[in-house]
């Protein structure tokens, strides 16, 4: 029937591809069909993995069935492909309904699926790591990582990367919705860089930093309970860039109306506890493999756990009831981080610092230098 969609995603385990399904959902109305949910139900209903893996899969056929009965219906099927049964069945249901059918595979480096895979929360049905089976497959299973994808011959195949900057406007188009930009999605309990939260329409400014606040919070928490070692320079590398890129955005867009609100001296305050966020930043990379890392994480810890509560209890609230017309007027967040990038590089370390920034502003002559803040500097500049 005209009008219907059938989009097969596929994709290895960490590859995103249920956040990537259910941002699609969000777009389009379609409906998900998630084999994990499905198969981890059947298994703890008491079935075998043998038998849920059959059970989930006839019922995934069998809802596809109905729902493309249904008038322009959009359905997402969720699993990773790896059986050609899955492309051939999925190929004749949208054929017998006109719907058009669509093989979205979500394609992410391996090192960033192996990364999501150790921190994500598990189903029972789903691998734990790169190269370790569910807990209920069978020990002689083969390794379910090392399985091929199937894609259906004819079909549109459109892949999305998920670890770098991605577009899910080619998904969208192909099936009749008009493009609203890329990835939003953040994967459940990670802090991935390239693969921002998630946040609606209606999500301003403030909304978004305050997320985001939760977001270095948890970071934090678990850079506290980590070991030496490659995890911890990951999540430090997620800390760095997300607190960064946070830091710039309110520094640049929103101090600038905090200091017509409540005056200078909260705005300064502010600015000076980010400081000390950045010293304790440099600090903890410094003792990042040092048995002193633990007391640098407490003291950053201590330091934007103060800067937060200020914030969202004093500061927010002043704009929320003094300024919302102004906060409102900023617009898109995630626009704000993309210019903050723009002119910080990565939005990590590794640039100019502020002083060489005001260095350089001096040389290029840049008026008002001396009263600016390290964004404010490399905008002035790189508009010179
Ligand atoms: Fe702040
Ligand atoms: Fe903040």
């Amino acid at each position: 029937m005209p009008g219907g969609f059938l989009i097969q995603m596929a994709g290895h385990a960490g590859a995103g591809k249920t956040t990537v399904a259910h941002e699609l959902a969000e777009r389009t109305g379609a409906a998900v069909l998630d084999l994990d949910t499905i198969k981890s139900a059947l298994l703890d209903a008491g079935l075998d993995w043998d038998h849920s893996s059959r059970g989930s899969y006839a019922a995934i056929y069998a809802l596809v069935e109905d729902l493309l009965s249904i008038d322009g219906a959009g359905v997402i099927v969720d699993s990773p492909s790896y059986w050609p049964e899955i492309g051939a069945r999925l190929t004749d249901a949208a054929a017998r309904h006109g719907a058009r059918h669509l093989f979205v595979e979500c394609v992410a480096d391996e090192a960033v699926r192996a990364r999501r895979l150790r921190r994500r929360p598990h189903r029972r049905s789903q691998v734990t790591g790169p190269g370790s089976n569910p807990p209920d497959a069978p020990p002689a299973m083969d390794e379910l990582h090392r399985r091929s994808i199937h894609r259906p011959a004819g079909t549109t195949r459109i892949v999305v990367r998920t670890d770098g900057p991605s577009e899910l406007r080619l998904v969208l188009d192909a099936v009749g919705f008009s493009a609203v930009g890329g990835l939003s999605r953040q994967l459940p309990g990670t802090g991935i860089p390239g693969f921002p939260p998630r946040r609606s329409s209606t999500m301003d400014v403030i909304d978004h930093l305050t997320e985001e606040h939760r977001k270095v919070e948890g970071l934090l928490a678990q850079l506290a309970e980590s070991d030496p070692g490659r995890e911890r320079q990951e999540l430090l590398d997620d800390l760095e860039s997300s607190l960064s890129t946070h830091m710039a955005v309110e520094e640049r867009f929103v101090y600038p109306v905090v200091v017509d609100v409540m005056g200078e001296e909260p705005e300064q305050e502010a600015e000076n506890e980010h400081g000390l966020a950045r010293d304790g930043l440099r600090q903890m990379r410094d003792l990042v493999d040092e048995p002193g890392f633990g007391a640098a994480v407490e003291m950053v810890t201590a330091g934007i756990s103060h800067h937060v509560h200020e914030e969202e209890h004093e500061v927010f609230p002043a704009l929320r009831e003094r300024a919302s017309d102004r906060v409102a007027a900023l617009g898109d967040p995630e626009e704000l981080e993309r210019r903050v990038r723009d002119v910080e590089g990565s939005g990590g370390d590794g640039g100019p610092t502020k002083e060489e920034l005001y260095e350089q502003a001096k040389d290029a002559d840049v008026e008002g230098r001396s009263s600016m803040t390290k964004a404010e500097l490399a905008e002035a500049l790189d508009e010179s």
